[in-house]
């Protein structure tokens, strides 16, 4: 717990006020946390936004403002965090629905779609946040774009064996397809599921529906990182004049 500790804590600890993007995840995060009611089951999302969601969760409980709930990991890491911080967890068996989830994003849309998995953690997430009565994004404001696809590519988490058949149809549909490599790691990343994730990029995603389709229409393909028709509420962390503010839509 040692090592995790230094991790994390190192991470949470940081000088958020020194980086205006800390300060809006952290703006963000915490305005989400406070959403959250006694005794709900909740989806904890994976990132560096949704870290300072779980720390003030904890937080809430251990001030005893809040009661009762129970936290649906969505990766080893955001399991980590609960455990660091207190917010007991559960399991997918052992509940039978989630009344919020509260996740991160690589870029949202203005129809709410998203993508996510810059994380590798989009299988998981997708699981729980679509479970979810209500499922709350929180972004700082650097991750609204008018298209998907205009900063970040498509994350693809695929069986191994079929890597290359997977490489070769995804080419086939016009997409550029990157293998993800870890870091300081020899190879690629291999997500909580054992599996490899390509980064597809796409000179224009027209149509989110049909492509999220289409790319787990493909057999080897686990799931990939768009998210449509699934998010209610859109959390927004800004900074102006120096000051953090959250706006919703
Ligand atoms: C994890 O795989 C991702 O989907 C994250 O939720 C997403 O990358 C947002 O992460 P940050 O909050 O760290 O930007």
């Amino acid at each position: 717990m040692f090592i995790l500790d230094k991790l994390y804590g190192a991470f949470l600890g940081m000088t958020a006020a020194a980086d205006p993007v800390k300060l809006m995840k952290q703006e963000v995060g915490k305005a989400a946390a406070a959403l959250v009611k006694s005794g709900s089951i909740v989806g904890l999302g994976t990132g560096s936004t949704t870290a300072y969601t779980i720390q003030f969760l904890g937080e809430r409980l251990q001030s005893g403002e809040l009661k009762d709930i129970v936290g649906v990991p969505t990766s080893f890491q955001s399991e980590v965090l609960a455990k660091q911080y207190g917010v007991p967890l559960t399991t997918l068996d052992a509940i039978d629905h989630i009344d919020i989830a509260i996740d991160g994003a690589d870029e949202v849309d203005p129809q709410k779609n998203l993508i996510k998995g810059g994380g590798a953690a989009h299988t998981r997430e997708k699981v729980v946040d679509y479970l979810a009565n209500q499922f709350i994004v929180v972004v700082d404001s650097g991750k609204l774009v008018d298209r998907l696809g205009s900063s970040f590519a498509v994350p693809v988490e695929v069986i191994p064996m079929a890597i290359t058949p997977v490489t070769d149809a995804i080419k086939k549909l016009g997409g550029k397809p990157e293998l993800r490599m870890g870091v300081k790691k020899a190879g690629p990343v291999i997500t909580d599921q054992g599996n490899f994730v390509l980064d597809v990029r796409f000179d224009s995603i027209d149509d989110p529906v049909n492509l999220e389709k289409t790319l787990n229409n493909l057999p080897g393909v686990l799931e990939n990182g768009i998210f449509v028709n699934c998010v209610d509420l859109v959390l927004v962390g800004e900074v102006k004049d120096g000051q953090p503010l959250v706006r919703q839509f």
